[in-house]
C-alpha cells in the first residue's frame, strides 16, 4: 500500500501525510502534553535487541523529561521499512532510525560494509574495538554527508544460515537463492559460496521463504525466531559467519532544533539504552535458540571446527575483492585496529 500511495503523490507529501496521521496508543505521559515528540521507526520485532533498546530509550526519555518529551516507537516496519526509512529520516518525516550497518552502503556510505566482511570478528569484543573506538567515531561522522547525525552503535550478534537443508560445507550452498540485506559485501559472500544473493526488505523475507522466492537466508537467531522464519525453514546451521549490528541515526535539522539540555537528556538516555541492548543481545539470541529448539520445527546444526574453517576459506577472497568498494583507507584503518587491539 505505502509504495502505491507514494507513486500517486509527491514523495514528500506522502511521507509527511503518513508520519503526521499515524500515532500509536500509549504514547505520551499522563495528561502532560509533550513539547517534543520523537518518532523512532525500526523494522524488527519488540522482543529483539533493537526492539528492547528502543523501548528502554522511550521509558528513560519520558521519565527524565516528565513527559515533556514523548518518544513514539514504530516497530516491525509499521511506519517505514528498509526501502524508505533512510529517506523518511532525511526528509524529516521521522526523527530516529537504527538500521543495520549493512544498509548504509545504499545511501552512499559503503565504508560501513566493513562490518559485513565474513569471519572478520571472532567475538563481540573484537567488534567493539571499532564501535567503541576512534574508527567507529569516524564512521559515524561520515553520516553528516547525508544530513544525518550518528549517535551510537549497538549489537544484535552473529548471523546463522538457514535453508531447507543443512549448510555445513561450501558445496551445500551451490545454486541456492539466499535473501540478503542490501550490502555488496554480503552479496559477494554468498556468490563466493556458489549461492545467488537476492536483496529483499527484512519485512518481506519470511513471505519470500514461504513462497519459495528464495531458498534461505542469514540472520541472528533473535530475528529468525521473532519473524517466525523457523516455520518455513527446516534447517538452521550455526555458522557464526558474520556480525549484525546497528547504528542509531537522527536527522541533523531535528537534532539542531533541540535545546542543549534536551539533546543531552536524549543522548544520555540513548547511550544507556544501547548499553542495555548490548548486555541483552546475547541473552535474546540464546533465548530465541532455546525456544526454537523447543518448537522442534527446525533442525539445528552445530558446525565442526573443520567445517567452519572450510567455509571461512571459501569466502576469504571477499575481503580483497571488496577493498575498493569499502575504501582502501578504511580497510587500512580496520587492519590497524584488528592487528593492534590497544
Ligand atoms: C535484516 O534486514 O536482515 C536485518 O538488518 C534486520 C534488522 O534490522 O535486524
Amino acid at each position: 500500500m505505502k509504495l502505491a500511495l507514494i507513486a500517486s503523490r509527491s514523495r514528500r507529501q506522502c511521507l509527511a501525510a503518513l508520519a503526521g496521521t499515524m500515532t500509536l496508543p500509549g504514547a505520551g505521559w499522563g495528561n502532560t502534553r509533550p513539547d517534543i515528540t520523537l518518532r523512532f521507526s525500526h523494522v524488527v520485532a519488540e522482543e529483539t535487541p533493537k526492539g528492547l533498546a528502543a523501548n528502554r530509550f522511550k521509558v528513560l526519555v519520558e521519565q527524565r523529561s516528565s513527559g515533556r518529551i514523548s518518544v513514539q516507537v514504530y516497530p516491525n516496519a509499521q511506519l517505514y521499512g528498509d526501502l524508505d526509512e533512510m529517506q523518511a529520516l532525511q526528509l524529516g518525516a521521522v526523527d530516529m532510525v537504527a538500521p543495520s550497518l549493512s544498509k548504509f552502503g545504499r545511501i552512499g556510505l559503503p565504508e560501513f560494509e566493513l562490518f559485513d566482511l565474513p569471519f572478520l570478528f571472532d567475538n563481540l569484543e573484537a567488534v567493539r574495538r571499532i564501535t567503541h573506538g576512534a574508527l567507529g567515531q569516524k564512521l559515524l561522522a561520515g553520516l553528516q554527508r547525508q544530513g544525518l547525525v550518528g549517535l551510537g552503535f549497538f549489537d544484535n550478534g552473529f548471523k546463522q544460515m538457514s535453508a531447507n537443508r543443512p549448510l555445513l560445507e561450501p558445496k551445500d550452498f551451490i545454486g541456492l537463492r539466499m535473501r540478503v540485506q542490501a550490502s555488496r559485501v554480503i552479496a559477494a559472500q554468498m556468490r563466493a559460496l556458489g549461492a545467488r544473493p537476492v536483496t529483499l526488505a527484512f519485512s518481506e523475507t519470511r513471505q519470500a521463504l514461504a513462497t519459495g522466492v528464495v531458498d534461505g537466508t542469514e540472520n541472528p537467531v533473535s530475528n529468525f525466531w521473532t519473524q517466525n522464519m523457523h516455520e518455513v525453514q527446516s534447517d538452521l546451521s550455526l555458522t557464526d559467519h558474520g556480525y549484525l549490528g546497528y547504528a542509531v541515526v537522527t536527522n541533523q535539522r531535528f537534532w539542531q532544533s533541540l535545546g542543549t539540555p534536551d539533546r543531552e537528556l536524549i543522548n544520555q538516555a540513548l547511550q544507556e539504552a544501547l548499553a542495555f541492548a548490548n548486555q541483552m543481545a546475547d541473552t535474546q539470541n540464546d533465548r530465541a535458540l532455546a525456544a526454537l529448539r523447543q518448537a522442534g520445527t527446525t533442525r539445528v546444526h552445530t558446525l565442526t571446527d573443520a567445517q567452519r574453517s572450510r567455509l571461512r576459506q571459501a569466502v576469504q577472497p571477499v575481503q580483497k575483492a571488496l577493498t575498493q568498494r569499502i575504501g582502501p583507507r578504511w580497510m587500512k584503518a580496520l587492519e590497524e585496529v584488528m592487528v593492534n587491539p590497544s
